[in-house]
């Protein structure tokens, strides 16, 4: 669904512009949002990669991306609450996973904005999409079902 994009010199690792696929939708307004907007930033930390941008503009966008992240998961852990959502600890459980391996990847490759960059988004990319077709929905299906 997105355009590969090679990066010199690092091996094994897919960059990758993610278009908003509709079947990433999970009628959750405020989640849709947010989930957009994360695809929007990871395409943008793409671009920069694969343009070789400079480390300073890499770095604030890894920062973007992270940050927004974790607001998007307080988002949700605080919907999950408000709803009494059975599987909030598993939930977030995922998302503590996926915070994780961005903070080993940055103990790893932090001194080098490209190698890292390339990696967040090697791993993100697969974890995202995975992500949201599960977990997201499940709870997407909690919300909605609470509403009526
Ligand atoms: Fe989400
Ligand atoms: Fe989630």
């Amino acid at each position: 669904m997105g355009m590969r994009l090679q990066v010199d010199g690092i091996k094994g690792v897919v960059v990758e512009i993610l278009e908003w696929d509709p079947r990433l939708d999970t009628s959750v307004p405020f989640m849709d949002t947010e989930h957009r907007q994360m695809y929007e930033i990871y395409s943008e930390l793409a671009r920069a990669v694969t343009a070789r941008a400079s480390q300073s503009v890499l770095y604030q966008l890894l920062f973007k991306l992270t940050t927004h992240a974790e607001q998007h998961f307080r988002n949700e852990a605080q919907q999950m609450v408000i709803s009494g959502y059975p599987g909030h600890d598993a939930h977030v459980a995922r998302h503590q996973v996926l915070l994780k391996e961005v903070a080993d990847l940055t103990f790893q490759y932090g001194d080098n904005a490209i190698d890292l960059s390339a990696r967040v988004l090697d791993y993100l990319r697969c974890w995202l999409s995975d992500h949201i077709t599960t977990a997201d929905r499940e709870f997407a299906t909690w919300i909605k079902a609470s509403e009526v």
